[in-house]
C-alpha cells in the first residue's frame, strides 16, 4: 500500500476524493492537511474533521494556512461549493472537535522525514502548504515518494481555466506557492482541468453509488447535487467533474492517464495570472525560464470510463 498525505480544501469533490483514499485498500491514509481555498480555513478545517467523524476515518487531521503566500486570499467560490464547502447539505451529527497542534506544513515535514521515500502526498488545493514546507525545510523535496496535484491544465484539448479564461481555481488562489512547487526538485504528477472536466459522475452513477456504497455513498450523492446544479447551470454538464479524486485515481493506477513530460512553471502576474505552462522535454527553444527546472508529468488525456469504473469498485 502507498502511504498518503492529502492535501485538501473540502470541498465537495474533495469529499470524494477523501472518502475514494480511505475506501482504496491501495492506499494509507497517514494524514490530511488542510487548506483555505474552496472556502476559509476554519470551514475547509471543520469539514474534514466532520468527515473524518462521520466515516471513522483515523488519520489525524492538521490545520493549513488561511491565505496565499504573498497576495490577499480571492473570495471564496460559495456559488460553487455552498456557504458549508460542502453544498449547504446539513452537517448531521456535528461533534465539536479540533485539529492537531501543528501546522500543516510541519506536519507535512515531519512524516516525510519520519518515513523517507514512502510517502506520496496528493495535493487537491491551492498549494500554499507545500510552498511553505519547501521554505521551511527544503529537503522535503527530496524525502516524498511523490507528488500528485489536481490543478492547471496543460490543454491539449479542453478547457483552460475555471476561474479566468487560463487559470484553473487551486493555481489561481495562490500562483506564487505553485511557481514555488514546480520549480523544486521532486517529481511531481499534475492532472488539470482540461483531463478532470473529461470524468463526469452523471446522477445516474451517484445513484448507484447511493445504493451500493453504503452511507458514503448516501452522503457523496446528496452533495453531488448542488455540486451538478453549478455544472448543469454553467457549463451544460449533466453531472459533477471529477477533480480531486482523479489525482487519487492516479496514484492507485497510473495507466488510466496519458502523461506529457516537461517542465511547469506559473504565471504569476499580469492578464494569464494563474495559467499553467509546460516546455516539453526534449522541445528546443531559445534560453528561458522553463529551461533547468524540474521535470514533471502532466496528464493529457484520462480513461474516464475506466477511472469512474476504478472509483465505483472501491467505494
Ligand atoms: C479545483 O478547485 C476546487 O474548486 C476543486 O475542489 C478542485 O480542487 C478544480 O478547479
Ligand atoms: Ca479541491
Amino acid at each position: 500500500t502507498t502511504k498518503i498525505i492529502f492535501d485538501t480544501d473540502p470541498g465537495i469533490d474533495d469529499a470524494m476524493a477523501l472518502l475514494f483514499i480511505e475506501a482504496s485498500p491501495a492506499l494509507d491514509l497517514v494524514a490530511v492537511t488542510t487548506v483555505f481555498g474552496n472556502a476559509d480555513i476554519d470551514t475547509t478545517t471543520r469539514n474534514a474533521l466532520y468527515l473524518k467523524q462521520r466515516f471513522g476515518l483515523t488519520a489525524p487531521i492538521y490545520k493549513g494556512t488561511d491565505k496565499p503566500l504573498v497576495r490577499p486570499r480571492n473570495p471564496s467560490p460559495t456559488f460553487v461549493h455552498g456557504e458549508n464547502g460542502l453544498g449547504d447539505v446539513e452537517l448531521t451529527g456535528l461533534v465539536a472537535a479540533e485539529p492537531e497542534a501543528k501546522p500543516a506544513h510541519q506536519a507535512i515535514i515531519d512524516l516525510a522525514r519520519a518515513n523517507p521515500g514512502e510517502i506520496t502526498l496528493v495535493a487537491v488545493g491551492p498549494l500554499t502548504n507545500l510552498a511553505l514546507a519547501l521554505e521551511a525545510d527544503p529537503e522535503v523535496a527530496t524525502l516524498l515518494k511523490g507528488v500528485v496535484i489536481m490543478g492547471g491544465a496543460f490543454a491539449v484539448a479542453g478547457k483552460p481555466g475555471n476561474v479566468t479564461p487560463v487559470a484553473e481555481a487551486n493555481i489561481w488562489n495562490d500562483p506564487e506557492a505553485a511557481d514555488r512547487v514546480f520549480t523544486a526538485p521532486w517529481h511531481v504528477a499534475v492532472i488539470g482541468l482540461d483531463v478532470t472536466t473529461q470524468v463526469i459522475m452523471t446522477p445516474d452513477f451517484m445513484e448507484a453509488l447511493e445504493a451500493s456504497a453504503g452511507p458514503a455513498g448516501a452522503f457523496l450523492n446528496a452533495i453531488s447535487k448542488p455540486y451538478a446544479a453549478f455544472y448543469g447551470g454553467r457549463d451544460g454538464i449533466v453531472g459533477c467533474c471529477v477533480h480531486d479524486a482523479a489525482a487519487v485515481a492516479y496514484v492507485i493506477d497510473e495507466t488510466l492517464f496519458e502523461v506529457r513530460r516537461g517542465s511547469v512553471r506559473v504565471v504569476t502576474e499580469g492578464i494569464a495570472l494563474g495559467q499553467t505552462l509546460q516546455k516539453v522535454e526534449g522541445e528546443l527553444f531559445g534560453p528561458s525560464a522553463w529551461d533547468d527546472q524540474p521535470i514533471h508529468s502532466a496528464a493529457i488525456a484520462v480513461d474516464a470510463d475506466r477511472l469512474l469504473a476504478l472509483y465505483a469498485r472501491t467505494m
